[in-house]
């Protein structure tokens, strides 16, 4: 469900201040019924007319990025770094990104214009498991591996239950590698979960985002995802 003039304006019919306007003076109609009041909610099965004219509703489309290290993970950035969504060149829906991955952060990242879906997907109570390798100084003992999954105190609250295990340890650089699957999605939640067991991270990956990796993917590469794949993440968020 969108806001009336918000699916207007992703059709194209005008801007959300235009459409607005357009509502209030009666030229919208939703379903046969012609609509005034601005903000009314309605689904993708809805029918809209403008001015007599069904919209155009946009196709809708998903992405899946493995994202390179020094891009920010937003449509547009005020201090005009690159972003995600200027990366997928010749696509002319307006994409945004599921979620975010921090500027430093690699690996899978999910965008599409669906924004049904991705609301769903980043709401906490559908929770999509996602699995980051960090590396990190030092070793990572047993027993800070067991507090990584109990859960650990960040931002006054603890975080969730989650998997962790140490796949590897180099000891002539005193490195750890650390999986960590989790179901949060909290601002740099990884960064903050292996601070608070004071292993700060160095290297972060998202290896994993439900079912999809970046197997195949180069840095900086995305493809399109396939219809088994949108039906499946539709499945996870209605499974919920
Ligand atoms: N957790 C973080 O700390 N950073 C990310 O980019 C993703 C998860």
């Amino acid at each position: 469900m969108d806001r009336l003039q918000k699916v207007m304006a992703h059709a194209g019919v005008a801007s959300r201040r235009k459409s607005e306007q357009m509502i209030e003076e009666g030229r919208v109609k939703v379903n046969g019924k012609v609509v005034t009041e601005l903000g009314l909610q309605v689904k993708k099965s809805d029918t809209i007319e403008v001015d007599g004219v069904p919209i155009q509703k946009e196709k809708l489309v998903y992405f899946l990025l493995n994202k390179p290290r020094g891009v920010v993970s937003t449509a547009s950035d005020p201090k005009d770094r690159e972003t995600v969504v200027s990366l997928l060149e010749g696509i002319e829906e307006r994409i945004y990104p599921v979620g975010r991955l921090d500027y430093d952060t690699t690996g899978v990242l999910l965008l599409t214009n669906d924004g049904e879906l991705a609301n769903k997907l980043m709401h906490p109570s559908y929770s999509v498991e996602k699995t980051y390798v960090a590396k990190v100084k030092g070793l990572v003992t047993k027993d800070k591996i067991k507090k990584l999954e109990t859960g650990v105190k960040i931002d006054k609250t603890t975080s969730s239950p989650a998997k962790a295990r140490l796949v590897n340890y180099d000891r002539k650089k005193n490195m750890s590698t650390v999986e960590l699957i989790i179901h949060e999605g909290k601002n740099h939640q990884v960064k903050k979960m292996m601070q608070a067991i004071e292993h700060p991270v160095e290297k972060l990956t998202r290896t994993q985002y439900g079912f999809l990796t970046t197997e195949g993917l180069q840095s900086g590469v995305w493809r399109e995802l396939k219809q088994f794949e949108i039906n499946k993440l539709k499945q996870l968020v209605e499974e919920a």
